[in-house]
């Protein structure tokens, strides 16, 4: 098993790609702390691993609240005596409302940036004493394709997805001499539910039409990229963004 003992906080695990990751990382040995601002989902989700057999731990968490952060990593290192991987998935997709920059009010722009942007600042900032002090450790952020290939209506997502690539390579360069890596992964329109709710299956065909493999991104396949960028594997790997979206994008 690939990560066997490791202990992964997966924030915003309670639904969509968060509990996909937390599921398969479990699988590879992990203990898994769903890191999620919806209380009742994090217990499903814990309560599904613990089902399988899993150690899980549930933390009602907004990523976007320093002392909620801090509580966080402290609450991890409480329960399971360490912290080695952050996988920072948590951001403000589910209910998106798709307008033109115009219709964005100032309000939406910065509740969307304190999550999806300084959300991953401070969790980040929680961990890495831990991971300092065992001299290892593993930071995963999630990016989109849509940065690379943009859609109108959505600029305060895609700029939050853009910070979220400057914020990798900022801190992959600090931390390396430290044995932490930091990396990205930059999915394609990928069917979770939140995807689903955003557009219908006429777009979902259209984007699935342009990749080089012609089907539907599902959750699962973006699991394997998360547990090597979490392994032992990817140890000289780091500041990266790994892009996994059926071929739409080179570059
Ligand atoms: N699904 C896609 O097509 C796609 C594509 C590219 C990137 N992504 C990224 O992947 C990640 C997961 O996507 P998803 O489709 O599962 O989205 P989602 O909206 O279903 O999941 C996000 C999770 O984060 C939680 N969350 C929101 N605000 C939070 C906060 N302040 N603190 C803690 N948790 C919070 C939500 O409750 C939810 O469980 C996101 O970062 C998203 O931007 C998704």
């Amino acid at each position: 098993m690939l990560l066997e003992n490791k202990v992964v906080i997966v924030t915003g695990g309670g639904q969509g790609l968060g509990r996909a990751f937390a599921l398969r990382m479990a699988a590879e040995g992990a203990k898994i702390v769903i890191a999620e601002i919806n209380a009742e989902k994090a217990e499903a989700v814990a309560e599904e691993l613990t089902g399988l057999g899993h150690k899980s731990l549930a933390l009602p968490t907004d990523v976007s609240d320093q002392d909620s952060a801090n509580a966080m990593a402290k609450a991890t290192v409480d329960a399971f005596g360490q912290v080695d991987v952050l996988v920072n998935n948590a951001a403000i997709y589910y209910g998106l409302e798709m307008k033109p920059f115009e219709e964005i009010s100032l309000q939406e722009w910065q509740r969307l940036m304190a999550v999806n942007v300084d959300g991953l600042f401070l969790c980040a900032r929680a961990v890495v004493p831990f991971m300092r002090q065992q001299g290892s450790g593993r930071i995963i952020n999630m990016t989109s394709g849509s940065f690379h290939l943009p859609v109108p209506g959505i600029s305060h997502y895609i700029t939050s997805k853009g910070a979220v690539i400057g914020f990798t390579r900022a801190l992959a360069c600090e931390l390396g001499e430290e044995g932490i890596t930091v990396n990205a992964i930059a999915p394609g329109f990928t069917m979770s539910e939140a995807s689903k709710v955003l557009a219908g299956p006429e777009l979902a065909e259209a984007i699935a039409s342009r990749q080089a493999i012609k089907r539907s991104e599902q959750p699962e396949d973006l699991v394997g990229a998360m547990v090597f960028l979490a392994s032992d594997d990817s140890a000289f790997l780091t500041g990266q963004t790994l892009t996994v979206d059926g071929g739409t994008s080179y570059h």
